[in-house]
């Protein structure tokens, strides 16, 4: 083990703004969903220019309730790419619908709009394109394909914040976007979502079922201007946010941008750093795109090198910097396989892929000197195992 201090893979940048919001939400006397929550939303929007957006506990309560919206049910079929993480797939499944894995495209990692198409069947009601590292999908093509054959599009934009596709920010192109503040993500409330959308409906059925399906803003029953009757409208869900929760990512959102710049100027420092090793390949960027930069992930050229991935992480490792792999694509998961029959060579591209992917450090506190170790490292390790 080498005897420099350890890269993580990710640091959340949580400043003193931060913990005093969350203080003074603690002191105030209201911590779950109230007046916090309310301006997280409000301020979520505009910053997106979306007209509704709907504050949750999770990406994953976002894509649940995103799908039940549209009107998924029992039976439907749900496309959703295998390079995802399994909340993407596993909400399809809380609908009693399936998911039909579809493959990815080789350079971006992205759904394959072609492949999305052919996966098409008489019972497929929604399609889920996930913003793979923070890459926005080939969001025109997706939008035509589904409005000609009436699917809902729920796009999971985890990674996206802030992401554009042909200068509009993700998040107002689908019919309804989830987006995550899980603690990795680029902003944060240690767990939470957001759920944007123009249709006026959905963002009130998805309010609704996000506090047990209870009618209208039924956070109020404990205000000064509440009342203790309430009417339960259908069996809903509890996945709403805090304030806690919004009291900190009210100030996050308020440095997005600045998280955003700080993650560019780490993924072109990644860029030159690798641009003549001909064993690692930098992410594909489209240029129509704005990648938000929640992953760097590159592919290792397998042809040209003497050890696979691991052996790769695992020398990043002795080096003291942290890795991760995203994604192991559920084609290759335990329940995959033995729901759905699927084999490693259904879906071709992210099987390849999958061997090939090391997710590098990249965090907006990540300093230059930690970026040029990481650069280093990566060198020395290809240098050392070329064939
Ligand atoms: C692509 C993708 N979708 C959804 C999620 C779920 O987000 P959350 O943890 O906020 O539920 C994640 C989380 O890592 C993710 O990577």
């Amino acid at each position: 083990m080498s005897s420099s201090t350890f890269i993580p893979f990710h640091m959340p940048d949580i400043g003193e703004d931060e913990i005093h919001a969350v203080v003074e939400t603690l002191r105030s006397g209201w911590l779950t969903t109230g007046l916090k929550a309310k301006k997280f939303e409000e301020d979520f929007a505009a910053y997106i220019g979306s007209p509704h957006a709907v504050a949750l506990n999770s990406c994953t309560a976002a894509l649940h309730l995103a799908l039940d919206a549209v009107g998924v049910k029992a039976g439907d079929e749900v496309l959703v790419p295998t390079m995802t993480f399994t909340a993407t797939a596993e909400v399809v499944h809380y609908l009693g619908a399936r998911p039909v894995l579809v493959d990815c495209q080789p350079d971006t990692l992205n759904i394959d709009p072609q492949a999305m198409a052919k996966a098409i069947g008489p019972r497929t009601k929604a399609v889920m394109p996930v913003d793979f590292a923070g890459q926005p999908c080939e969001l025109g093509n997706i939008l035509n394909i589904a409005r000609d054959r009436h699917l809902a599009v729920i796009e999971d934009a985890a990674h996206a914040l802030p992401a554009r596709h042909r200068g509009s920010l993700v998040g107002t192109l689908s019919d309804i976007t989830c987006f995550s503040f899980y603690a990795t993500k680029t902003i944060t409330t240690g767990e939470g979502g957001m759920a944007t959308t123009a249709n006026p409906e959905w963002a009130e059925r998805m309010r609704m079922m996000s506090l047990h399906g209870i009618s209208k803003d039924a956070w109020k029953r404990y205000t000064a201007s509440g009342s203790w009757y309430y009417e339960v409208e259908y069996p809903g869900y509890k996945y709403n946010l805090t304030d806690m929760a919004a009291a900190l990512g009210l100030v996050q959102l308020k440095r997005a941008e600045e998280f955003y710049q700080a993650r560019k100027r780490i993924a072109e420092l990644y860029d030159a750093g690798f641009a003549d090793v001909a064993e690692i390949r930098s992410p594909v960027v489209r240029d129509d795109v704005q990648h938000a930069w929640h992953l760097y992930v590159i592919q290792l050229d397998l042809d040209r090198l003497r050890i696979g991935r691991n052996e790769f992480i695992e020398a990043l490792k002795e080096d003291n910097i942290g890795t991760s792999v995203h994604f192991i694509p559920l084609h290759l998961h335990p329940f995959y396989k033995r729901s759905f029959g699927y084999r490693p060579a259904d879906f071709p591209n992210a099987t390849a892929a999958f061997e090939r992917i090391i997710s590098l450090p990249i965090f907006p506190g990540m300093r230059d000197e930690q970026v040029n170790r990481v650069i280093g490292t990566v060198r020395r390790i290809a240098e050392r195992c070329r064939r």
